[in-house]
């Protein structure tokens, strides 16, 4: 078992319908991965508005909403639970500022994106928010514990 502590936090990312139609899905797992992350729970989607007004249930007021859910459906999206100290903070930087154009080099959105209407990513923004979604977009069945081979005997 881990003693690090928030070992097991965990976090929502999903790579947004135009991260998977420019074929950014690989790059995106592979940064979560080289960083240390562990990838507990995926799969590929086409989302609908039901489960999009749940997940950006405080957003519904605002005038960029219904160019957000348009944004959303327009094909599939993938979403992923990832695992690991501190992943929920640490993602977000990964991931970079909303509007790509503060984006730094380096973040997903600061290497690959322009304008806040196509940022190819979404990253839970809180441990509170990261429990809400993963409960959202997953069943608990698709959350999957696994170790790593250095820590199991061969047999
Ligand atoms: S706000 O206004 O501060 O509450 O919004 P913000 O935290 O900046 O963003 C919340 C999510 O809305 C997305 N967003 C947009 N989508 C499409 N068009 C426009 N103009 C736009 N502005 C903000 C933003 O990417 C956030 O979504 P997630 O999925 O969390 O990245």
């Amino acid at each position: 078992k881990s003693s690090l502590p928030h070992a097991r936090e965990r976090t929502l990312i999903a790579v947004k319908p135009d991260g998977v139609q420019r074929r950014l899905i690989g790059q995106i797992i592979q940064r979560f991965e080289q960083r240390g992350f562990k990838l507990v729970g995926m799969k590929m989607l086409q989302v609908s508005e039901d489960l999009l007004s749940q997940h950006y249930s405080e957003l519904r007021a605002k005038p960029f909403y219904p160019s957000l859910l348009y944004y959303m459906t327009s094909g599939p999206v993938v979403v992923m639970v990832w695992e690991g100290h501190n992943v929920v903070q640490t993602s977000r930087t990964m991931v970079g500022t909303t509007n790509p154009t503060e984006a730094q080099p380096g973040t997903v959105r600061g290497d690959f994106s322009t304008h806040v209407s196509r940022n190819v990513v979404h990253a839970s923004d809180s441990l509170e928010g990261a429990k809400r979604e993963i409960q959202l977009w997953f069943q608990g069945q698709e959350l999957l514990n696994w170790d790593c081979c250095d820590q199991k005997s061969i047999s």
